[in-house]
């Protein structure tokens, strides 16, 4: 059976757009809000298989998405690399800032992420056959604004000023993480993950003098270093406000797919970055959190712009909690009726 999503990143296209949702287990979902209230804490969820599994699941019972995205978080690459990491109620990720390399271990240790693992196998046997299993994980220049800083926010600024106030330091914690992600990626693949998501949430906060040594540099590497080992692998790269810089990810990296965030104009993606490579996104997230026109609009935009090339429908950015319900099942019929020309 030909899974559409698969098909995209293989170079062929589906009959109809492929489409799943970042963020699409979350907080927008009462049957999510039910099951991470008996968890515990947020990593609680992440590492117990059962109730990750449960909340991987939820969306595709409900939507039908045509992917299925491991429940996890890109923060467990720092927990597997010895860092302290925990989640804030109502406020987010911490982390106990490194000032050094000697905080964290030489590399990831896998055994700490064993539920993942085995999250990914149960998932791969129950998931329905045209729904492709997506692993991920952060790329080093955003999972490295946690790891230097300690939190969100303006991690990245505080990122931004060490990289060019201890460059050794910050370039050491990029190889690390390179080195972490290829580990944890190949594990992932060999757990049942059928391709992969590359978050570069961050990339907006780089200077375009830096972005071949902080971004796209460190993406390149993990790119090689997976298909050296899994020559098949199939992976995707979202860069969050890399702009024009899309273009170089789609030719340089050597990804399957390009993510675009919701400020880029598809009219240009179209144009610029689709030649190269089949893409994925790109609708506001708030067009689908107001509903109504902006909803009809912004998908048919996309529609209209990229259906043409390959493309694989998704939001620029995560859904928001306030997300009402009615209006995704309206975006998934929009999706759907449309016909690829
Ligand atoms: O997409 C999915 O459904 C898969 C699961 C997933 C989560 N986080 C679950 C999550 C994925 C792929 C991520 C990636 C992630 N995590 C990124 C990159 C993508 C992006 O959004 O730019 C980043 C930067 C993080 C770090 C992180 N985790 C933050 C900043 C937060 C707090 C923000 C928030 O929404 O509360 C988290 C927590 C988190 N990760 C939640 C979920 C569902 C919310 C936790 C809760 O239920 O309270």
């Amino acid at each position: 059976m030909d899974k559409p999503v698969l098909k995209v990143l293989s170079g062929g296209r589906p009959e109809r757009m492929p489409i799943w949702i970042m963020r699409q287990a979350g907080r927008y979902l009462p049957e999510y809000r039910a099951t991470r209230a008996k968890a515990g804490s947020f990593l609680d969820l992440c590492f117990t298989p059962e109730l990750a599994v449960e909340v991987t699941l939820q969306p595709i019972r409900r939507f039908g998405f045509d992917a299925s995205i491991l429940f996890s978080d890109i923060l467990v690459v720092p927990h597997a690399l010895g860092q302290k990491v925990w989640f804030v109620e109502g406020e987010g990720p911490r982390l106990e800032p490194l000032e050094s390399l000697n905080g964290i271990a030489s590399a990831i240790d896998l055994e700490r992420l064993a539920p993942v693992f085995e999250t990914l196998r149960t998932l791969r046997r129950e998931l329905p056959a045209q729904t492709t299993l997506l692993g991920f994980c952060g790329a080093p220049w955003t999972v490295a604004g946690y790891m230097a800083i300690g939190r969100g926010g303006a991690a990245h600024d505080g990122l931004r000023t060490l990289g060019y106030a201890r460059p050794d330091f910050v370039d050491a914690l990029l190889d690390r993480l390179v080195q972490s992600s290829i580990d944890y990626l190949c594990a992932q693949l060999d757990a049942g993950a059928e391709a992969v998501q590359v978050f570069e949430s961050f990339a907006g906060s780089i200077p375009p003098g830096q972005f071949e040594r902080w971004s796209l540099g460190p993406l390149t590497r993990i790119m090689s270093g997976v298909r050296a080992r899994r020559p098949g692998a199939r992976i995707i790269l979202f860069a969050r406000g890399a702009g024009a810089n899309h273009i170089r990810i789609a030719s340089e990296t050597g990804c399957d797919a390009v993510g675009l965030d919701w400020h880029v104009d598809p009219m240009w993606a179209a144009a610029h970055v689709q030649p190269l490579k089949p893409t994925q996104g790109n609708l506001d997230p708030l067009a689908l959190v107001a509903g109504g026109q902006a909803l009809e609009k912004g998908a048919d935009a996309v529609l209209e712009k990229l259906g043409s090339g390959p493309h694989i429908f998704n939001l620029g950015h995560g859904v928001t909690p306030e997300t009402p319900i009615a209006h995704m099942e309206r975006l998934i019929e929009i999706v759907r009726s449309h016909r690829i020309g």
